[in-house]
Order: structure tokens, then C-alpha cells, then sequence
């Protein structure tokens, strides 16, 4: 799900332009900075794009869901809701912002299963945390009437999905907070950096004050008398991520598109095939097919399937154990999602990118098929 393989003269147009200016830093500087602000301008620009009315950028997705748990204050120890697949640093946030995580089954979307979101809620539960993993949306409208109906705020982890939408929606402005990764392998990268989106003025403040120690950027003061209004940290972005952020999302729209008919090339040659079934989508339209993901009919065949396309020079993912919480020891939950482990043992992930010959992967696996 590469925004790296786009860039080119635009993006080192960009960069060069801040590091002539020399001010690397967002905040202040006035007089060096000529009116230009980066970060700011991205943020913008992201909200307008997102469909939120305040973006903040941060120095990374983990950062963007960290921020996201502090800004809103929940009771330490409480226990937050998401899946048991998504990347480790979905929990390792949960954990360090004095939570706790409790892990829910995925069903065929390979998102969380909003059945084990309700059958897991408790009277410690203070948040759902969806993951809409590899680009595509959780089920928002149960999950959206469950937080309405228990009075829980959802927190959305959308790293894996900047674009992506859901019954026209992007993703990322359901819940009170969207949180987005800009990493190097992410749709949209700024090298290292993140999002938080919120359409709460109150949200965003106290996201604003806690990624950068507290400091409420007033426009009148200068950084070094300003008050501390709670604790923080440091998760700034910088004006460089700003910039190469600007030019990544103009590229965005091009990178889905480009994607998606991309995909649809080898769909359209597996859906040939009785042994092969595809990832549920809640909307297909609204992915931005970064992935292709389907099933084989047991885990043995998906293994085999596996060698043949790496025999035939295919990578096939490696996601479903990588991004399998069950499988990563410094996580420690009491279940063994059976469930989960079944349907993941079964699937096959093909990573789609701009710049692919879709059309010779698309006869490859055709061949392979054939001959499974
Ligand atoms: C689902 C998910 N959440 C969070 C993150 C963390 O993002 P970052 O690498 O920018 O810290 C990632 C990154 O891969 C991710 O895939």
C-alpha cells in the first residue's frame, strides 16, 4: 500500500523548499518561516479531504492512538475493545495509555466481529477500539448503535485505512477520534507521522495539548510563557513530514484508483474458481484495495497455495501471522481465538500496488489455479 512508490520531483520540490526555508520546527519562528506553515497547512487540508472538522498531525500512527486514548481521559485500567488482528501497536497504545486491552474475535472481513464486541462489553468497558485492517471498513453501523445504546466511545484505528470510506463515509470520522499512520509502507507516507481527526472541539484541544507537553499554542504568547494545561508529550510532526504530507495527498485519489482497477485485474481471474472465496467487504466500493485477501478451503491448502505462488515468484502475505495478536508473546490475553486462528489459517493476502503488472500476476495465479 506504498505512497512511496509515487514519489518524484514534487515531493523533493517540497522538501527542498522547507529545508531553503530552515525552519523545521511547526510552531513559531515568525519572521524565518515567512507565513509557511507546513504541518498546519496539511492538517487542513487532511480534515477538508477526511470529512472532519479538526485534524491534528503527530509523529506517527502509534502516536495518533496514543494522543486519541489520553485526549479522552478515561479511568485508568479500564478496558478497551479491539480485535485480536491488527498490528501489535494498536494494544501496545492501549498499554501505555494505562488501559487495558481486551481482544475480540475477527470474522471474515478479518476485522472485529461485532458479535464479540457485545458478547466482551462490561462495566469496565470505556472504549471500542475498531481496526480497519488492510484498508477496509468494520461494520460501523452495529458498532456505531452499540456505543450509542452502552454509551462507550469508539476510537477508530484507521492506519491501515487513510481514503478508505464506508456508505460514503471515510473512515476515521465515525468514532470520537480517527487515528492514521503516514508510515513508510502506508498509502499515504510522510517517512514517519500520523493523524488524529475529531469533529470535537474539546477532543481536539486536549489532543493538541498532549502531544506537545501541554502547551495550548496560543497565537499571542510566545512558546517559552505559555501555561501547561495538562500533561503531554512529545508526538509533534515536523515541517517536513508537512510537506511531503501535502503532496501525498494530492497523489491519494490517483494511488486508490490506480489500486483498484489493479485488483479487480486478479480478482476477476480467482473468481474463476469454486476452491477460492474473498474477504467479506462491509463495502466493497469504499476499500481502497491495498490488499487483496481470500480463502482457500483449509488451512493445508492455503499452505500449498502459499508455495506455489512463491515458487512462481509471488509474495504472498504474511500479515495473517504477523498481524496475529495470539501469536505475539508479549501480549498476554487468556483466550486462544480459535475462531480467529481458523479463518486466518485459510487466507491468502496479496499486496496490490500502483506500479505492478497486475495483468502477469493475474495469469500466474491463473496457472496455478489450474493446475491446484
Ligand atoms: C493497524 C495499525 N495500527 C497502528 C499502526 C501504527 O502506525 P505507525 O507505524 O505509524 O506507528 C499501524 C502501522 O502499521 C497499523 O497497521
Amino acid at each position: 500500500m506504498p505512497g512511496r512508490e509515487v514519489f518524484d520531483q514534487e515531493e523533493i520540490k517540497e522538501v527542498l523548499e522547507v529545508l531553503n526555508r530552515g525552519v523545521l520546527f511547526r510552531y513559531g519562528f515568525d519572521v524565518q518561516r515567512q507565513g509557511v506553515f507546513k504541518v498546519a497547512q496539511f492538517e487542513k487540508e487532511f480534515a477538508s479531504y477526511i470529512g472532519s472538522r479538526y485534524a491534528l498531525g503527530v509523529s506517527s500512527g502509534t502516536a495518533a492512538l496514543k494522543t486519541a486514548l489520553e485526549g479522552l481521559n478515561l479511568p485508568k485500567k479500564t478496558e478497551v475493545l479491539t480485535p485480536c488482528f491488527t498490528f501489535v501497536a494498536t494494544i501496545e497504545s492501549i498499554e501505555e495509555a494505562g488501559l487495558k486491552p481486551v481482544l475480540c474475535e475477527i470474522d471474515e472481513s478479518l476485522n472485529i466481529s461485532v458479535q464479540d464486541i457485545q458478547d466482551q462489553l462490561n462495566k469496565k468497558t470505556s472504549v471500542i477500539l475498531p481496526v480497519h485492517m488492510m484498508g477496509s471498513a468494520c461494520d460501523m453501523t452495529p458498532i456505531m448503535q452499540i456505543s450509542k445504546e452502552k454509551n462507550i466511545p469508539v476510537v477508530e484505528d484507521a492506519c491501515q485505512a487513510t481514503g478508505a470510506q464506508y456508505q460514503g463515509k471515510k473512515l476515521g470520522t465515525f468514532g470520537k477520534y480517527g487515528c492514521f499512520s503516514f508510515d513508510y509502507v502506508k498509502v499515504l507516507t510522510t517517512g514517519e507521522g500520523g493523524m488524529v481527526v475529531t469533529d470535537d472541539e474539546n477532543l481536539y484541544q486536549q489532543a493538541d495539548w498532549y502531544h506537545d507537553h501541554g502547551h495550548p499554542h496560543r497565537s499571542d504568547l510566545p512558546r517559552g510563557v505559555e501555561e501547561r494545561m495538562r500533561k503531554g508529550t512529545n508526538f509533534r510532526m515536523n515541517e517536513i513530514q508537512g510537506a511531503l504530507g501535502l503532496v501525498q495527498l494530492k497523489k491519494l485519489p490517483t494511488i486508490i484508483e490506480t489500486h483498484k482497477k489493479n485488483k479487480a485485474v486478479i480478482k476477476t481471474v480467482l473468481e474463476k474458481y469454486d476452491f477460492i472465496t474473498f474477504r467479506k467487504h462491509f463495502d466493497a466500493d469504499g476499500e481502497i484495495a491495498t490488499f487483496l485477501a481470500f480463502f482457500l478451503p483449509d488451512a493445508k491448502k492455503a499452505e500449498r497455495f502459499k508455495e506455489k505462488m512463491k515458487e512462481n515468484g509471488i509474495n504472498p502475505g504474511i500479515l495473517n501471522y504477523w498481524h496475529f495478536i495470539a501469536n505475539i508473546k508479549s501480549v498476554k490475553t487468556r483466550r486462544n481465538f480459535s475462531r480467529s486462528r481458523k479463518i486466518l489459517e485459510r487466507a491468502v493476502v496479496i499486496e496490490i500496488l500502483v506500479k505492478m503488472d497486475a495483468e502477469k500476476m493475474a495469469d500466474t495465479l491463473d496457472r496455478i489455479c489450474r493446475e491446484f
